[in-house]
């Protein structure tokens, strides 16, 4: 008789044939810091702290010591330095360019990323500019903004990021910042171009993190409607097209659909993002009592990997990978 049980036997029978192995070097950690000396926990982020740029290199530290290849930095930058135009993101003695810096002096084996996009230096909130006509309607400036963003990697660049990740969803910006990045001599830093980004309710709880919220408005102009799969292997083609080194779906655990289906799209790899209302789903439910955190977070980590992403942005990656560690132990120990 075909048993499908026989494989699901012994400890080391499943891990044989198991499909999907996670690992921490799946893992890309996202991490918030601001100009402060003080380390800050994160009200709408339980487990996640705002660091100081001393802080978060020490951390950092620990996270590729424990085998996590890459950090990607969200600043949380002081109200009065924002503005219209958010002049702020390409000035390269910003705190971002002076935490890259500091990262890559202590751990130049680290692989530093960085989020391209206006919303924590835009006095509006939005991840572009905003013009607002004499009737109080918003439009978000679309090529305007592409500027801004080009001059905010290559501030990046110069401070020695590896990766820039463009995650503001306008249109034509991986190929105007590979122009401008190549342009300037920077012909080895990488684009992880955010993809598929959807308006997403589960972004609530970063905003929060960053106070980095739309002031008016929403983000349904420039960010993927939830509804949509075909439109994101559109983004995907398109973003192959303008030279995208890596593609990226957000959110991952409700995007599993969307993941698979940019997988089979193209060769490019393909990183989802476990965004904070996902985090803060799992981390409430387990601080509750209701679900067991480890397993369930190994869980939805494994789902995002076998539906096709290579690299996961995930708040637990620490955590994830300490898990992995002791399981590999006991695997060890029991055979
Ligand atoms: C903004 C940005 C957002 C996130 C990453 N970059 C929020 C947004 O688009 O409003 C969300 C990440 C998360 O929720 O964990 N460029």
């Amino acid at each position: 008789m075909i048993r499908p049980r026989r494989n699901r036997r012994t400890p080391a029978i499943r891990s044989m044939v198991s499909e999907t192995v996670l690992a921490p070097a799946d893992f890309i950690l996202p991490m918030f810091v601001h100009e402060d000396t003080g380390d800050v926990p994160i009200d709408s982020m339980p487990g996640v702290t705002r660091w100081s740029p001393a802080s978060l290199v020490r951390e950092a530290g620990e996270a590729l010591a424990l085998g996590i290849p890459a950090v990607v930095l969200f600043p949380k930058i002081a109200e009065n330095l924002k503005s219209p135009q958010g002049e702020e993101s390409f000035n390269d003695d910003g705190l971002v360019p002076r935490t890259i810096r500091a990262l890559k002096a202590a751990h130049p084996g680290l692989c530093v990323i960085t989020d391209v996009a206006l919303d924590p230096y835009n006095s509006d909130g939005h991840d572009g500019i905003v013009r607002r006509d004499p009737r109080g309607n918003l439009t978000i400036l679309n090529d305007e903004t592409v500027e801004i963003l080009c001059q905010q990697a290559l501030s990046h660049a110069r401070a020695g990021a590896d990766i820039v990740a463009p995650s503001d969803m306008m249109d034509g910006r991986v190929a105007a910042i590979r122009e401008a990045l190549d342009a300037a001599g920077f012909t080895d830093v990488s684009i992880l171009s955010y993809t598929a980004k959807y308006a997403s309710a589960f972004y609530g709880p970063f905003r929060g993190a960053l106070d980095s919220a739309p002031k008016e408005g929403d983000k349904m102009t420039y960010q993927m409607d939830p509804a949509n799969l075909r439109e994101a292997l559109r983004e995907t083609l398109l973003d192959e097209d303008e030279g995208a080194d890596m593609l990226m779906v957000k959110p991952a655990g409700f995007y599993l659909d969307v993941i698979a289906r940019v997988r089979e799209t193209t060769t490019l790899p393909v990183a989802a993002y476990q965004v904070s209302g996902e985090y803060l789903m799992l981390k409430s439910a387990s601080a509750a009592g209701w679900l067991d955190e480890k397993a369930a977070v190994i869980e939805s980590l494994t789902a995002i990997k076998r539906a096709g992403a290579s690299m996961i942005l995930t708040y637990f990656a620490v955590q994830a990978a300490r898990w992995l560690r002791e399981n590999t132990l006991k695997v060890v120990k029991k055979s």
